[in-house]
């Protein structure tokens, strides 16, 4: 079978959704939202959160320069696979290189349109946040390599959307997305 006939019998534009920003910006709970809401709209999703893929397919990877840069290759590798298979496939990663999420939008975009979403917190926020109590650790030194402490963030210069978290809700920031898949879907 095609993969426009894949996508047809699922009656949507397969997309992969990539949700990028600091750890504690956001991004699972912003995916889980979007998840969610695209449900219950009746399309067919999945979500890549680097919480869950570090723990499985991308066990063998540390948070060094050239680990983070396989970790974001693998994981568009497979979001290109489930949009092939026809999904929205909703990819919830740190993300921190612009060459990295340049080189995945080149893999996607060929076939599928590939939506660059910059969840922006400032640091001092998600430090203020700091879910996990992972900022407190790396800021005495715990833990290496840290995003925005000792480990760079680059953020990017033109995302396709920029939703800044202190001015609306998870929530409303999904429905953002949600508003900006379907503009998509009706011009294309
Ligand atoms: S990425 O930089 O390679 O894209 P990824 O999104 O997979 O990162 O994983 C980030 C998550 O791993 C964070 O939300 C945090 O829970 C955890 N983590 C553990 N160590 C680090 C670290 N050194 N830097 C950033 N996140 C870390």
């Amino acid at each position: 079978m095609t993969r426009e006939e894949r996508a047809a019998l699922k009656k949507q534009k397969p997309k992969v959704v990539w949700l990028t920003g600091l750890s504690g910006a956001g991004k699972s709970t912003i995916a889980n939202a979007l998840d969610a809401q695209l449900y219950a709209d009746g399309y067919h999703t999945y979500i890549l959160d680097g919480d869950n893929v570090r723990h499985g397919l991308n066990r063998d990877l540390s948070f060094s320069k050239q680990d983070r840069v396989e970790n974001i290759r693998r994981v568009a590798e497979v979001a290109k696979l489930m949009a092939d298979a026809g999904l929205i496939v909703i990819v919830s990663f740190i993300s921190p290189f612009r060459e990295d999420r340049a080189l995945a939008r080149s893999m996607i975009s060929q076939q599928d349109d590939f939506i660059e979403v910059f969840i922006d917190t400032p640091l001092q926020e998600c430090i203020r946040r700091d879910p996990k109590g992972l900022y407190r650790k790396a800021l005495l030194g715990d833990i290496p390599d840290f995003t925005g402490i000792s480990s760079a963030y680059e953020p990017p210069i033109n995302p396709d959307l920029h939703l800044k978290t202190m001015e609306a809700s998870p929530m409303e920031l999904a429905a953002q997305i949600i508003d900006y898949l379907k503009i998509r879907q009706t011009s294309a």
